[in-house]
């Protein structure tokens, strides 16, 4: 029996994301949003791929939760995508509501799932899941640093002139500014990125990923980016469905870890079957403690904005 994976938000992140599981065929996918329609449509699309492709799964849209009955990982991309001149910040209130509405509906169907969260601002949107869903915090966690991460070892192995297999990298904290890419312990092909590039080129590849969002954001006028984003995503499926223990950074939920408590912050999980199975405790610089540190205040301060608006 295939596993069943829903996607909430049929947008650009949701829609490619469920092409991306669906055309694999591992499993069985269901495509929600609000707007009549839309996800009927992309769904319908999707699997008149099928014979071309050869995957016999199924695909599914849908406005209705009862059709996402029995889901084993729920992938939430709905609400309200950045325009150039906003921060993800700026999405604060408009997507808590949502992410509310839906993680309630999600649960009542799905209380054995595990929930995803994309929409953005990530960590927060994290956190407003955990509390809304009363689901274990290992089976409540986000996407985000697979891609900063992805977007830092682009970089880095465009100017090495490398394959960005040889790039090992995390970028661990909150998704936005105060991101944290770990230069330090960064290393290609075994080699310290420090001995490789001198410092004012590594700082401006640090400065680019932190910018990465608002780069895809400026370029397309119109909305963020969601390939790279929604190749991450099937990254943590896969990892969690085949059970591949993958060490990546995610945005998991810390009781201590990295001196961190009570929030939702970007770090390396082991991520399988049981959903964030550990967090990752690896040395940092004191200059990335510290800069950890600053994003996670960052991401507290988003919580108490929402706490205040109930
Ligand atoms: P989009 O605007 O293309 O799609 C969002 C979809 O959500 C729309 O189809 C909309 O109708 C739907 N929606 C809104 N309210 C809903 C509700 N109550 N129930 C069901 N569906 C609802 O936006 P896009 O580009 O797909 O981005 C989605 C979210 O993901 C945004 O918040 C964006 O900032 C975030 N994002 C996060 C990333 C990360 O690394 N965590 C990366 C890329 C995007
Ligand atoms: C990004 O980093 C918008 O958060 C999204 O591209």
């Amino acid at each position: 029996m295939r596993s069943k994976v829903t996607v909430v938000g049929a947008g650009n992140v949701g829609a490619t994301a469920a092409q991306r599981i669906y055309d694999k065929g591992y499993a069985d996918v269901v495509l929600v949003d609000i707007v009549e329609g839309l996800p009927q449509g992309k769904a319908l699309d999707m699997l008149e791929a099928g014979p071309i492709l050869g995957t016999d799964a199924s695909i599914l849209g849908t406005n209705d939760y009862v059709d996402t009955a029995g889901s084993d990982i729920v992938v939430i991309t709905s609400g309200v995508a950045r325009r150039p001149g906003m921060s993800r910040d700026d999405l604060l209130l408009t997507n808590m509501n949502i992410i509310t509405s839906v993680v309630t509906q999600v649960v009542e169907h799905s209380p054995n799932a595990m929930l995803l969260v994309v929409t953005n601002p990530l960590d927060a949107m994290v956190q407003r899941a955990y509390q809304v869903s009363g689901l274990p915090k290992e089976r409540v966690f986000g996407m985000a640093g697979i891609l900063d991460t992805a977007r830092f070892r682009t970089f880095i192995a465009q100017e090495l002139g490398v394959s960005v297999e040889a790039v090992a990298t995390f970028v661990l904290g909150g998704h936005g500014d105060t991101m944290v890419p770990i230069a330090a312990s960064t290393t290609v092909g075994g080699t310290p990125l420090s001995e490789l590039l001198p410092p004012e080129r590594v700082d401006a590849l640090v400065k680019r990923t932190q910018d990465g969002g608002a780069e895809i954001v400026n370029l397309l006028k119109s909305g963020s980016a969601y390939y790279a984003p929604s190749a991450a995503i099937v990254q943590m499926v896969e990892s969690i469905l085949f059970d591949k223990k993958q060490i990546l950074p995610c945005t998991a939920y810390l009781e201590g870890e990295y001196g961190i408590d009570g929030i939702y912050v970007g770090v390396p999980v082991k991520l399988g079957a049981g959903g964030v199975e550990q967090v990752i405790e690896f040395q940092l610089t004191p200059a990335e403690a510290s800069a950890l540190q600053h994003s996670a205040d960052a991401v507290r301060e988003l919580i108490e904005v929402m706490a205040a608006a109930g």
